[in-house]
């Protein structure tokens, strides 16, 4: 290359130079799926992070999870660079020396069997969707058993003449149970389990095979269990839909009934796994270890882009080739990411400190006896401040927040998201 020709590459910009600018290009340039806060990241270290001009704020919603060692933790960075000097995504038709070692750490970490990993957390999704419908159609021990209901006896037909492994299903029934005010991404699947019109209103046909029943209700989760329900998924804790807190009893409970009428149990914990909630997995708040755990944002780190479907024995081996894959799957260098956050998880107690510090925080809000508080909900680091409706929603909060030098966001209209 001419010298000039170099010279003009290292003196092109790589980053926008002021608030302004950012603002008025970016909703020039990228589909508005958002409406963001005025402030423009330019640059994080740990807790805290700076817009163009200089100004600091305190990160307090942690990219929704993502961030759970904060703005380029050196461990994490330090692992992302060193694989990205190494090589670059080759192709999953070959090996490589990254992800295996990621994938047996996070099975061990997690007590699972094995891992199908991916990218977004939807995608995540889509895979458990796609491990809990294969296994109701094909799923040896469990033919027939255990159904009790008005289809058995078809069922046990249908068993004998595929006269192949089989839950009893037949084929394109399978049902997987979600809950009202579910959040769970934004692929065409994925919104088509959704209790929100908004997220869905325009993007029909949809896919079928959903049946929705309210949160926290074990009763309507046995009710709504049919010979054709394979799966019930939901979070332990609303995230997205204003950090809802189930009862206590409703994880346990929820696994007992699945346990009971041999449908799996999906967590998605995207949003409150990996330390988050005070736990390594909120689920362990009531010992409800799932069938399938999904995870994803913090799982990469920060930089890296990995999410997975983490399978116990049952479910572990229902995915073969070539029913998935995708070209990043395995991504070497989101992969190495991924594995320093894990080990970070752990060398620093991650988990512990979002306890202790979720609970005083709490403890602080509480102290506040604001009368503008309806409730403040959340376990370890994932809080959510319900305003009194009366106030008209959260956004005018948020946006003093944010001059006050607190990033956060509104969720579900009257919720201060942490
Ligand atoms: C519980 C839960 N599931 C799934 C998703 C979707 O993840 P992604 O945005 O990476 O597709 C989210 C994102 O906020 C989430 O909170």
């Amino acid at each position: 290359m001419r010298t000039r020709e170099r010279r003009n590459m290292t003196e092109r910009e790589w980053s926008i130079t002021t608030s302004q600018e950012a603002i008025e290009t970016h909703e020039r340039y990228i589909v508005q799926t958002y409406r963001p806060h005025e402030f423009v990241y330019a640059r994080g270290r740990g807790v805290w992070v700076w817009n163009p001009e200089g100004e600091r704020k305190m990160e307090m919603l942690s990219c929704y999870s993502a961030l759970g060692g904060g703005h380029c933790h050196k461990d994490i960075l330090q692992a992302f660079v060193r694989q990205a000097r190494r090589y670059w995504p080759g192709s999953n038709a070959f090996y490589n020396d990254v992800a295996p070692l990621f994938a047996k750490e996070l099975v061990e970490f997690c007590e699972m069997a094995k891992v199908l990993p991916i990218n977004t957390g939807a995608e995540a999704v889509e895979r458990a969707i796609k491990i809990a419908r294969k296994w109701g159609y094909t799923c040896k021990e469990n033919a027939g058993d255990s159904l009790g209901f008005e289809r058995v006896v078809d069922v046990v037909e249908t068993a004998k003449t595929w006269g192949k492994k089989t839950k009893g299903i037949p084929l394109d029934t399978a049902q997987i149970i979600l809950c009202d005010n579910n959040f769970h991404g934004r692929t065409i699947t994925v919104i088509s389990a959704s209790s929100h019109d908004k997220y869905k209103r325009y993007f029909g046909p949809l896919t079928p095979g959903f049946t929705l029943i309210p949160y926290g209700d074990l009763a309507a989760l046995e009710k709504a269990i049919t010979p054709y329900t394979v799966a019930f998924l939901a979070e332990p804790i609303q995230g997205e839909g204003g950090v809802v807190v189930p009862p206590e009893g409703y994880l346990k409970g929820a696994k007992r009934i699945c346990e009971k009428r041999n449908v799996l149990l999906v967590w998605d914990e995207i949003q409150t796994g990996l330390g988050r909630c005070g736990k390594r997995f909120a689920y362990q708040y009531e010992d409800a270890k799932p069938d399938i755990l999904i995870l994803g944002k913090f799982l990469g780190g920060g930089p890296g882009q990995v999410s997975a479907a983490v399978c116990n024995e049952k479910v572990a081996s229902v995915l073969e080739y070539p029913e998935d894959g995708s070209t990043f799957q395995c991504h070497p260098i989101d992969c190495a990411a991924a594995l320093a956050a894990l080990r970070l998880l752990q060398d620093e107690g991650l988990p512990e400190r979002a306890f202790e510090l979720g609970n005083y925080f709490r403890a602080e809000l509480e102290k506040m006896k604001s009368p503008r508080i309806k409730e403040i909900r959340g376990k370890g680091l994932l809080i959510g401040i319900e305003l009194k409706h009366e106030l008209g929603g959260a956004k005018p909060f948020v946006t003093k927040l944010i001059e006050e030098g607190i990033l956060c966001n509104q969720t579900h209209e009257h919720t201060i998201r942490l």
